[in-house]
């Protein structure tokens, strides 16, 4: 947004108010185009006032995660950097159009993709993923040099980046629960959905969707969820807004840190710290499948992210891709 960021920095350098005249002379735009600028930079979450004597007014800068703003905070080798970051106000889904940016552009490494507000949010298990204003919806592109079996490990990593981040910015509690949940208290406060293309034991590239209630109010989503779903938002656990800028920048920060350990180290350690941080080991758990619910204890989470399950009746389960619900 090149000639925002031209009115943008006219408006920080005057610090009180500047006419419209005088931003359109500097600029060499007109006043009515200023005027449209300007709005668009209040969508952009920026708090320009409009004063009619004395002109606009910078009154707070945004806290939404737009590119030029998160690139000057994000400290990243890789992700979101040189100019890959896209930022929509509104689209059906960033996994969407993180899945054809990578199929058809081989220099998508690293591309982060960020919505304001999707229409057609995509959750597991094709569910829909209510994405209303507030939360963090974005999707990144990978294109990983690992063997295609670590494919499993990549949403533990993602969630592992997520509860990191919540915990760092929020000091709330958030666990994580298999198979790639982030819960507060039981509740699921966030979600991981990965898309992928392998071909002959090669991974092509690993799209890594990531949801959090931020600053939603999680009873318009759970309106939107089966009863046993249950859900929060950061916004519900702490009482107030969260900075969707700084929680930006810490799960890109800790998604590149875990995905380079997945790459180089082994999966082992992405397990281990993901078990550390979960609460469902020792929990009861229902395995709901289509003809039948089997009972047992959540025993362990193996090395290929397979979950193991003592059933009631003994026999030893275990899980790779059922959703498995936490009683509690
Ligand atoms: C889940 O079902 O728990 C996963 C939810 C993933 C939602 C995110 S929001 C950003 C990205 N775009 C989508 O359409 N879905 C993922």
């Amino acid at each position: 947004m090149p000639l925002e960021e031209i009115i943008l920095s006219l408006l920080r350098l005057q610090k009180g108010h500047i006419s419209a005249k005088n931003l359109a002379n500097e600029t060499g735009m007109s006043i009515s185009a200023i005027s449209k600028r300007i709005n668009l930079l209040r969508k952009y979450g920026y708090d320009v006032e409009l004063s009619h004597r004395r002109g606009y007014r910078l009154a707070s800068e945004t806290d939404l995660p737009v590119p030029w703003e998160l690139v000057k905070v994000l400290n990243t080798l890789f992700v979101g950097k040189d100019k890959k970051i896209i930022y929509r106000l509104t689209t059906h889904s960033t996994q969407k159009l993180a899945i054809l940016l990578a199929e058809k552009n081989p220099n998508s490494d690293g591309t982060v993709i960020i919505a304001e507000y999707q229409k057609s949010g995509r959750g597991r298990k094709n569910r829909k993923w209510l994405s209303p204003k507030g939360g963090i919806w974005l999707s990144v592109v990978l294109r990983p040099s690992m063997p295609a079996s670590n494919i499993t490990l990549l949403p533990f990593a993602a969630a592992l980046a997520v509860c990191d981040a919540i915990k760092k910015t929020t000091q709330l509690d958030a666990k994580l629960r298999w198979p790639n949940d982030v819960t507060i208290s039981g509740k699921k406060v966030a979600g991981i959905l990965i898309d992928s293309s392998i071909e002959a034991e090669r991974i092509n590239y690993a799209v890594i969707g990531i949801g959090v209630n931020a600053n939603v109010d999680s009873s318009i989503i759970s309106l939107h969820l089966e009863r046993s779903i249950k859900v929060t938002s950061l916004r519900n656990e702490l009482g107030h807004e969260t900075s969707l800028l700084g929680l930006t920048k810490e799960i890109l920060e800790r998604l590149e840190y875990y995905y380079i350990e997945l790459e180089h180290r082994v999966p082992h350690t992405i397990i281990e710290k993901w078990k550390k941080n979960s609460d469902i080991l020792g929990q009861k758990v229902a395995l709901m499948q289509s003809d039948r619910t089997i009972q047992g204890i959540a025993a362990d989470v193996k090395d290929d992210g397979s979950l193991l399950v003592k059933a009631d009746n003994c026999e030893d389960i275990y899980v790779v891709a059922s959703d498995i619900y936490v009683r509690y």
